[in-house]
């Protein structure tokens, strides 16, 4: 089973061609997986495993097969060539295989995907996950229960799509301490914002514009609301840092009430707004925000338009390492799932990433410089707070000195949300 069995255990002499001959047609060398989930990553990762199969069973020295697929819906209309044989919606039909020793789990949602990570668990399986929700939500749980039975929990997929960040990240933590992590891993939103920069359409127009294209859902609100950004960020702020850092620790604002009116007065000062997900240690303390940033030409993230995603972060020995990259797609996805699969069966060394760094949350000290617009309404803010008044009238929109971002919500408190915008604007 999963647990004790060493995967490649027969392929040390590296003759492939001739070990090959020899795993073919034994069972004591076949790794079944069951895959959860076929839909857009799911379909990418039975695609681009049946089209790669033979070379990965030649890597990895062990037939590969996926035996069984758990779906929601077995009757629905799937434009893919499989066996339907394999679909099953029938969980415990599936749970109850015992052949199935790694399970690839690519659904939405956290809770149906935490009952079934639970019985992988159980089953000693391996779990692979391109579950966002899922690994935001449980991530020290289920990193501690899988190490303890010494199967592997991996989520590669989870954070930036085809970028290779998670695995990249576990490497360099091995010898640096990181100390930043900036990023926009939230490809909806960037080519919103990205639209409304190019073509000067409204946010509704560039939001539709998106959901036609299918970059956006029918409810958008996880990508614009900063959530998606947040799992993301929580994710790897916690690897990256070695400390829990929950959902609740991070500082989320989305585009939501970001306005044409914004990225056109930001663009004629030389700006673009991308929305940043960003994570710092300083003095033994951490932020960790999901913030509409300002920033300019010299800025490397300034030309990341569109769907694109791009991932810094800085060690204390390496430097500034940056990754750019499609941060979803179906291929692009199912690559990330797929390494993870070769990671599992080629058993390479999976340390926890939880560390017990013991960093203090110091979020309400968050500060920066902040663009302001407030509309159809007349509110009075300390005139120590601003810099730059922008425009006095309906609009009135300003920028301010350094604050911290907490003493201006207060006052802004006092208005209904849709009637203001906050933007932080990075040096
Ligand atoms: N799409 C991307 O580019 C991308 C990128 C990175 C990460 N992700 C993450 O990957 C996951 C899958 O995304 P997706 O775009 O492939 O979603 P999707 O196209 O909506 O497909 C979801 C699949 O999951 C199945 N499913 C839903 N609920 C289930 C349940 N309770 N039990 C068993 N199967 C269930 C559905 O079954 P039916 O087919 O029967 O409806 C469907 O096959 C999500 O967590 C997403 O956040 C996606």
């Amino acid at each position: 089973m999963g647990s004790s069995r060493q995967y490649q255990e027969r392929c040390s002499n590296k003759c492939y061609t001739d070990c090959r001959s020899d795993f073919k047609g034994r069972s004591d060398f076949v790794i079944n997986i069951g895959l959860i989930g076929f839909g857009t990553v799911g379909v990418g990762v039975y695609n681009t495993f049946m089209e790669r199969k033979d070379y990965l069973e030649m890597l990895l020295q062990n037939e590969l097969n996926i035996k069984k697929i758990l779906v929601k819906n077995i009757d629905k209309e799937r434009n893919v060539k499989v066996n339907r044989e394999l679909l099953t919606s029938n969980e415990d039909d599936f749970f109850s295989d015992n052949d199935i020793e790694i399970i690839i789990e690519v659904t939405p949602g956290a809770s149906d995907a935490y009952r079934y990570a639970k019985k992988a668990l159980l089953g000693n399986k391996h779990f692979i996950t391109s579950n966002k929700a899922l690994v935001s939500a449980y991530y020290e749980e289920l990193s501690t229960l899988f190490e303890e039975k010494n199967l592997k929990f991996l989520y590669e997929a989870s954070v930036g799509g085809a970028i290779p960040i998670v695995r990249e990240m576990k490497e360099q933590i091995k010898l640096n301490e990181v100390t930043n992590i900036r990023a926009i891993l939230n490809g909806t939103t960037n080519f919103i914002l990205t639209n409304i920069y190019e073509k000067n359409i409204s946010f509704y127009e560039a939001l539709k514009t998106a959901q036609e294209l299918g970059y956006a859902e029918q409810n958008p609100s996880d990508d614009i609301d900063g959530l998606d950004s947040m799992r993301k960020i929580r994710i790897l702020s916690t690897l990256g840092f070695g400390t829990s850092i929950v959902e609740d620790d991070v500082l989320v604002n989305g585009i939501g009430n970001v306005s044409s009116y914004d990225i056109d007065t930001l663009k004629k000062r030389g700006f673009k707004v991308k929305l940043i997900a960003s994570a710092i240690v300083s003095n033994g303390r951490y932020q960790v925000s999901v913030f509409p940033t300002a920033i300019n030409s010299k800025d490397i993230f300034y030309n990341i338009d569109y769907r694109k995603n791009i991932i810094s972060f800085t060690g204390d020995k390496v430097g500034e390492l940056s990754f750019i990259g499609e941060g979803a797609g179906m291929y692009e996805t199912a690559n990330s799932v797929l390494s993870d699969l070769i990671e599992v069966i080629s058993n390479k060394d999976f340390t926890s990433p939880l560390r017990a760094r013991g960093l203090e949350n110091s979020i309400s000290n968050y500060k920066g410089n902040f663009y302001v617009r407030i509309s159809n309404e007349k509110i009075d803010i300390p005139k120590e707070f601003i810099r730059d008044i922008v425009s006095e009238d309906n609009p009135f929109v300003f920028t301010t000195h350094e604050i911290k971002n907490f003493e201006l919500i207060e006052y802004l408190k006092k208005i209904r949300q849709n009637d203001y915008s906050i933007i932080k604007i990075d040096k």
